[in-house]
């Protein structure tokens, strides 16, 4: 069957022709793959910069990002069934008995690093027509929501964040009692910044939640992406338009900051204007560019003097993968129109070098194989 794959020794990417997989386990799921969607470390992976294969292969099959249809189920499958659309997971835990991470089934917490990851870190990934994994891994999709489906990994970055907020939120006492959390969100203020897919599908789930939301982007204030920001409810503001200083007059006091840059520059200018009691989120991976100047005494008094609470998130657990799939839902109950404008274009399997390796444009790009 048909795969994208990336050789490091041989520093090339192609499609090859790879083994079919079979169930092994009896708790197996064989699916067909529908849509894989290209993401910035797809394309650091496909640029040799990132990613390990398999021990024993000399090529990784990319792709993390998926939506899958189950075609074969082994005897010990109970929750899935022939025919039901699955998003696989990413992350396979580290075998050291002694990880209360992996241990417990949450290896997006993996504390010895020997986690593996589909697509990227010693498992081949998704970007093949099928791909067989337990049924552990396999999160049910609704049909309707099939179509955006290859949304709900990207969208887990911003679950697992704000899953998150809410524990640390809770040691304000108003904030952990009954009901606080529909109550207070709606006061709270919130910037994202950066408008790609993981920044807009992180507003609309802070939306979703209650909170005021800005985006703040490089893109100018007419651009598609403003225009989108502000069709979901949001408010924009063009860093060609606003100085980072300014947003908290714009603002008044910004009680999160949800980070999906990956520019390290900005994210740390950003830290400065983090409101009292805030919450400053990270999730981008930035390339080592060598050292930058920040205004480290102002970001440290602020930390203290503000009590606030920086902390980065990657991959995700369950409870956010289930997240993702319910406000997605959500999302195109509210946004019907929006949240289909994020999936940018969908290209047959033979345009992977220009999607991995070519200029980056609109916002999400899809391989659909079911075309
Ligand atoms: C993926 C995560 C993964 C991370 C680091 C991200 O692009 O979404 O699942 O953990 O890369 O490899």
């Amino acid at each position: 069957m048909k795969a994208v794959a990336v050789f490091p020794q041989e520093k090339k990417i192609q499609i090859i022709d790879h083994p079919m997989p079979k169930l092994e386990s009896e708790t197996d799921v064989k699916i067909r793959i529908l849509e894989v969607g290209i993401c910035g470390t797809d394309r650091e992976i496909a640029r040799l910069e990132y990613g390990t294969p398999p021990k024993n292969s000399s090529y990784l099959v990319i792709g993390h990002e998926t939506i899958g249809q189950v075609v074969e189920i082994g005897p010990k499958v109970s929750k899935i069934k022939p025919g039901d659309f699955v998003v696989p997971m990413v992350r396979r835990p580290c075998w050291h008995p002694d990880c209360p991470a992996c241990r417990s089934g949450r290896q997006d917490f993996c504390l010895t690093g020997d986690f593996s990851e589909r697509g990227i870190k010693l498992l081949h990934g998704f970007m093949t027509e099928f791909v067989v994994d337990d049924q552990k891994y396999m999160n049910l999709v609704p049909p309707q929501i099939k179509d955006l489906a290859v949304l709900v990994e990207p969208l887990t970055i911003a679950e697992k964040g704000l899953i998150q907020v809410w524990d640390v939120e809770k040691r304000l006492p108003w904030l952990d009692a009954p009901g606080a959390e529909e109550k207070y969100a709606h006061k709270q203020k919130a910037l994202v910044l950066g408008a790609g897919p993981v920044g807009l599908l992180g507003a609309m789930a802070l939306l979703v939640r209650g909170f005021e939301t800005w985006v703040y982007s490089r893109d100018p204030k007419d651009s598609v992406k403003a225009k989108f920001a502000e069709s979901i409810g949001g408010k924009y503001i063009s860093s060609r338009d606003t100085g980072i200083q300014e947003l908290p007059k714009q603002i008044g006091n910004i009680d999160l900051i949800y980070e999906a840059t990956g520019a390290a520059a900005i994210s740390f200018q950003a830290m400065e204007i983090l409101g009292i009691n805030g919450v400053f989120i990270f999730t981008g991976v930035p390339g080592r560019k060598g050292p930058i100047q920040i205004d480290a005494d102002l970001i440290m008094r602020n930390l203290v003097l503000k009590n606030q609470l920086v902390y980065g998130t990657v991959n995700a657990g369950k409870d956010a993968f289930e997240k993702a799939i319910s406000d997605l839902t959500e999302f195109a109950a509210r946004w019907p129109q929006q949240i289909h404008q994020i999936i940018t274009g969908r290209y047959p399997v033979n345009d992977y070098q220009d999607l991995l390796l070519g200029p980056i444009s609109g916002m999400k790009r899809v391989i659909s194989f079911s075309s």
